[in-house]
C-alpha cells in the first residue's frame, strides 16, 4: 500500500479510466484491492500473487497521472483481505486518507500496537465490509 498525489486535475472521467484500465490488468494479474482518493491523493492497497503484485506495481510506479509515490507498508499475507474487489476507485473525504495514513500496518508481520487502529479495520469500515468479510 501506497499514498501519492494525484497529477493535475482528477475529473470523474479520469478517474474512472484508471480504475477500468486498472481493474482489467489486474484480473489478468489475479490482483485484487481498492484505491481510495479524496480528489488530491491516492492511497492504494493492493494483494495478489508475487509475480502479480510486481507487475501491477511496476504499472503503478510509472504512471504518470501521480507523484510523490510514499510506500507505506508490504508484506506477505496469510490470506486475502479483498478477495472480491478487482479494483475499485472510491471516493472518501481527506480525513479518511489521514487516518489510514496513521494506522497501523504491521499486523501481517505479526506486530502489536495498541495506540493506533488497525489499517485493515479502518479499511473495512470505509468499504462498509462486514466484520467477517477480512476474516477479522
Ligand atoms: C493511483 C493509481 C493507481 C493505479 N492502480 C493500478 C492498478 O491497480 N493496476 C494497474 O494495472 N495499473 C494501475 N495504475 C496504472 C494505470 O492503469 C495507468 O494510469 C494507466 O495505465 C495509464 O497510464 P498513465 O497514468 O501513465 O497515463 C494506477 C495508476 C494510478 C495513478
Amino acid at each position: 500500500m501506497y499514498i501519492s498525489q494525484a497529477a493535475g486535475d482528477l475529473t470523474e472521467s479520469k478517474l474512472h479510466a484508471l480504475a477500468a484500465s486498472a481493474a482489467t490488468f489486474n484480473r489478468l494479474a489475479g490482483v485484487t484491492g481498492v484505491l481510495l482518493t479524496d480528489g488530491a491523493r491516492f492511497f492504494q492497497y493492493f494483494e495478489g500473487p508475487h509475480d502479480g503484485v510486481d507487475a501491477v506495481y511496476g504499472r503503478v510506479r510509472s504512471s504518470i497521472s501521480h507523484r510523490g509515490l510514499r510506500e507505506i507498508s508490504s508484506a506477505v499475507v496469510k490470506s486475502r483481505q479483498l478477495p472480491y474487489w478487482e479494483m475499485h476507485a472510491i471516493a472518501v473525504d481527506g480525513g479518511a486518507i489521514d487516518r489510514l495514513v496513521a494506522a497501523y500496518w504491521e499486523e501481517e508481520r505479526g506486530g502489536l500496537n495498541a495506540e493506533k487502529e488497525s489499517g485493515m479495520m479502518v479499511i473495512s469500515e470505509l468499504l462498509d465490509l462486514p466484520r467477517s468479510y477480512t476474516g477479522r
